[in-house]
């Protein structure tokens, strides 16, 4: 690939310090409650204060006290960074690598050329501008933990087994209407540094480049029914349970392969009031 999705892997499941191994779910729940509290409160004009985009800084998620900015974004000058960076084009992206489950050594003659191991799901869905106007065209890039939990990165250390034929990265362009696809294995949930026994619900994160570099958004996709929705601070980082519930994939049995895959659907809105939780630029 031309392009390195950015893996949020070094973040999630950085060694953590005594402080946060000492700090136990039930004193982040208690801080999530009090702060989902305070975002039910209406405010004069009778509206929840809930954001629809994340708190960067967001205690619960310990690490996001010392990452978030402090001061107002610089603006650049977007065509000086164009001349610069990197650039695709429809040749560049070949169709097999929207295909996650063909072995991560398909092609190269390798003596290692099996399938993944996990539950088989096909990812489908629409980016849309906030008039449902299709975007097509789009660089849709994803990664993802193995079924196991475990990314394929240098800072993943927790011990749950490398899948060796499948590297969780993946990318396509959308279609004239707008349309992505993904056949991919589902993610299992990982454990990261926040807090003592935190545990990430199982999500695929999505980059969206729009038609320029600088317009790269970043985000995740959870799965329906998760139990660790209302123990991550994370997803509880977005108190306004609309942009929450945006998030998260819907199980579609339309979008299912017969004898092959399940299929879920995950609609994405760019801009607009309905615009998806994208993360803070670093
Ligand atoms: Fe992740």
């Amino acid at each position: 690939m031309s392009t390195t999705p950015r893996t949020d892997a070094a973040e999630e499941t950085a060694v953590p310090s005594s402080d946060a191994t000492a700090t136990t779910q039930e004193e982040i729940s208690a801080e999530i409650a009090e702060i989902a509290a305070q975002a039910a409160q209406a405010t004069p004009d009778g509206q929840p204060s809930g954001a629809r985009q994340p708190r960067i800084d967001y205690p619960p998620y310990r690490s996001s006290i010392l990452r978030h900015p402090t001061k107002d974004p610089r603006h650049v000058d977007p065509e000086t960074i164009e001349r610069v960076a990197p650039c695709f084009g429809h040749r560049d992206v070949h169709p097999l690598e929207a295909d996650l489950t063909i072995g991560a050594h398909a092609g190269t003659n390798s003596a290692v050329s099996g399938e993944p191991i996990g539950e088989r799901i096909t990812v489908t869905g629409r980016i849309v501008d906030g008039d449902g106007r299709p975007v097509a065209g789009q660089l849709v890039e994803i990664w993802q933990a193995n079924a196991a939990g475990r990314y394929v990165h240098k800072n993943e250390q927790h011990p749950a087994p490398l899948d060796p034929n499948f590297t969780g990265v993946g990318r396509c362009l959308t279609d004239a209407n707008g349309d992505y696809r993904f056949r991919t294995i589902k993610p299992g949930p990982y454990p990261w540094g926040n807090h003592r026994n935190a545990w990430r619900p199982a999500h695929i994160h999505f980059s969206l480049f729009g038609n320029a570099f600088t317009q790269r958004l970043v985000t995740q996709m959870y799965f329906p029914g998760d139990p660790l929705f209302a123990l991550d601070p994370i997803y509880q980082a977005i108190t306004d349970q609309k942009a929450r519930d945006a998030l998260v994939a819907t199980y579609d049995h339309d979008r299912t392969v017969p004898d092959f895959s399940m299929g879920y659907r995950w609609d994405i809105v760019l801009t607009g009031s309905g615009r998806i939780w994208t993360e803070p630029e670093k």
